[in-house]
């Protein structure tokens, strides 16, 4: 899977929007830090969070086992495979959000806003 990613506190600190179709477009235009934006492959298997380390990355996460939010995602394309996820609401699940540390990439490729834990709805799910 290739896997794009953006971290929150730039959307933040540009003001853009979550829905903006062309959030990723503006991502790439920006000349962001390869920290904040940027993309890597994920092999089949791998969770999210896994994938993101093993290629250097330091990703927000605390529990690891899908029960604190610590390390949600907004997944603006493609899918995140997370059956056993218990954490999230059906709300917060409904409107694109995951949990990197047991979501495995399942799609070709992947668009994620990392770094998401401070969203209303999401901050009060952590432990
Ligand atoms: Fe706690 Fe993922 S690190 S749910």
């Amino acid at each position: 899977t290739r896997v794009e990613y953006l971290n929150y506190d730039v959307v933040a600190d540009h003001q853009w929007e979550f829905d903006d179709p062309a959030l990723f477009e503006r991502a790439s235009d920006a000349d962001l830090d390869p920290d904040d934006y940027g993309m890597f492959l994920a092999e089949p298997g791998e969770t999210l969070l896994e994938a993101a380390e093993e290629r250097g990355f330091a990703w927000p996460f605390a529990c690891r086992g899908g029960a604190c939010a610590n390390c949600a995602v907004a997944v603006v394309e493609g899918e995140l495979d997370s059956t056993v996820d218990n954490v999230l609401t059906d709300d917060l699940v409904d409107r694109g959000f995951r949990l990197s540390c047991i979501g495995r990439p399942v799609s070709e490729t992947l668009q994620v806003v990392y770094n998401v834990k401070h969203l209303p709805g999401l901050d009060d799910l952590r432990l």
